[in-house]
Parts: structure tokens; sequence; C-alpha cells
């Protein structure tokens, strides 16, 4: 058995590219195809209820092209959409948050950070989802406004960036935190910056890992594992591919061509591919 059907991939820009880096080391053998919403970025100073509608457009664009499952490479609309729009489709949805409240649990760790947006911030889906499985876990959860910027531009290395990192991490530490998740599928970049700040290079949990392993299982237990070469992934904006292209070949480390996605398109549900 072989399902060549793609995967669909979806964030507000080049964020999730940190999650198909994953994928494309771990289910190298899958058709991929990305879309980054960059006309709407940044999603995390949107309101829940224009996030659930970005989601079921793009979700509907990508059930017209008849993807066999759908990631949210953005902790945002895993955090805001997920559970609400879940249902409305023939095809999985899986999130960042709830594998990821898993491993914290299995792990049993008590005193835990969260960087993110503050949409997902404001949406305490990180503590919810950690506390239902350890009511005994402390969470502090921070947003950081900006950092999203500083990634999209390419500044992830930048003084600015390790700045702006500073003012959001230092309370953290002055909590005593074990570990700190990084709540927004941009941040994984900054990492190097982080850990300058943290001086400790064990502290960070990244959910794409645990996003990928439940990718993985759901295809493996459900037959739905690609066998068919070749295999090919495919990047679609809704604005700026040049931009997006730059910046995603840094992050992937390889050449990518974007189109351009027009919200309308996605909107009809209209496919381009
Ligand atoms: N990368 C996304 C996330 O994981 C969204 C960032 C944004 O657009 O604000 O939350």
């Amino acid at each position: 058995m072989s399902d060549s059907r793609p995967i669909a991939v979806f964030d507000s820009g080049v964020g999730g590219l940190s999650v198909l880096k994953k994928l494309l080391e771990k289910l190298p053998d899958e058709n991929y195809i990305y879309f980054g919403d960059t006309a709407r970025i940044p999603y995390g100073e949107k309101s829940k209820e224009q996030l659930i509608s970005y989601a079921r457009e793009i979700l509907d664009w990508y059930g017209s092209l008849d993807v066999k499952l759908a990631l949210m490479a953005c902790n945002t609309s895993s955090a805001t959409s997920l559970d609400i729009v879940k249902s409305d489709y023939t095809f999985e949805i899986m999130g960042l948050i709830y594998p990821t409240a898993s491993y914290i649990a299995e792990n049993n760790f008590k005193k835990i950070g969260v960087i993110a947006t503050s949409a997902t911030v404001k949406s305490h889906a990180y503590k919810n989802a950690i506390l239902k499985l350890n009511p005994q876990a402390e969470i502090y959860e921070t947003a950081c406004p900006g950092l999203v910027e500083i990634v999209e531009r390419g500044e992830y290395n930048s003084k600015k960036a390790y700045e702006a990192v500073k003012v959001y991490i230092e309370p953290l530490l002055e909590q005593g935190i074990e570990k700190i998740v990084l709540g927004c599928t941009h941040y994984p970049y900054l990492r190097a910056v982080i850990n300058e700040v943290t001086l400790n290079s064990e502290m960070l949990i990244d959910p794409a890992e645990f996003m990928v392993k439940s990718a993985k299982n759901y295809l493996d237990e459900n037959n739905l594992v690609n066998h068919s070469q070749p295999c090919n992934s495919q990047f679609y904006v809704s604005s700026n591919p040049a931009i997006f292209e730059q910046t995603g070949k840094i992050f992937l480390e390889r050449e990518i061509k974007a189109d351009l996605l027009d919200t309308k398109v996605y909107s009809d549900s209209k496919s381009l591919v």
C-alpha cells in the first residue's frame, strides 16, 4: 500500500519551515504542500475569530488539493483554531500543542516557561493542555511580540534579537523554570541567542519534534505512508514570494521556489496546483 497524496503544512510565514525541516528529515518520502500566509502575518496579533476564519480558508483550499493530512505548523493556529475546525474536515488535522503537553507530562517537568505569540498566550492553550495531564505543573506563559518580525527579516542572529530575547527570557529564569517551550514556530531560529541568555543549551523544547512523531505514527497506523518516487515539496505564499524564497533557502538549506497564492484563490478553494 502506498499513498502519494500530499501532506499540508501551513504557517503565517517562514516559521513553519522549522517544522517542515524536521518532516523532511523524518519523513523524506512524502509530498508536501507548504503555505505561508505572508500577507496576513503576524497571526499573533489577530483575534481568535480572524484566526479561525484564516484556518478554515486555508484548510478548504487544502481540501481541494486532496491532502491526506494537514499539519498546523503554527502554534497560534493550533492554540486558537484546531479544536474548533478539526471536525469539519475529512482529513486528519494536527497541531503542535497536545503532542508537546504529553511529552512534558511524561517527563514530569514541573516548572515550565512557554514563550509564544500574544494570541497563543491569551488562549492559555499550552497551560491548559499541560495542567490537564499534570495538575502539579507550574506554567509561566510569556508573550513575545516583535520576535516573529525579527525572524521574518532574517535578523535572528543579530544584537537586536539578543536584546529582545533577553527582555522576555530573564523574568522566566528568575522564576527558576526548568524548560522553555518554543511556543511559536519562528522561535527555533532564535535558539542560538536564547541559549546565550539562558547559558544552558538543554533548556529548550521544540514542539515540532513531537508533532512530527505524531504525524509519523498516524501515517504508519493508517497505512498512509508514501512509497512512490519521486516526491517533492511545493511552496505557496500570499505575498512576497521572493522574500520567502530568500529566507526559506537559508532555513531549509536548499533552493526553494514559491508561488503567489491570491487570498481570493484560497477563499474560493480553487486549486493552483
Ligand atoms: N509561527 C506562528 C506560530 O507558531 C505564528 C507567528 C505569527 O504570525 O505571529 O505561532
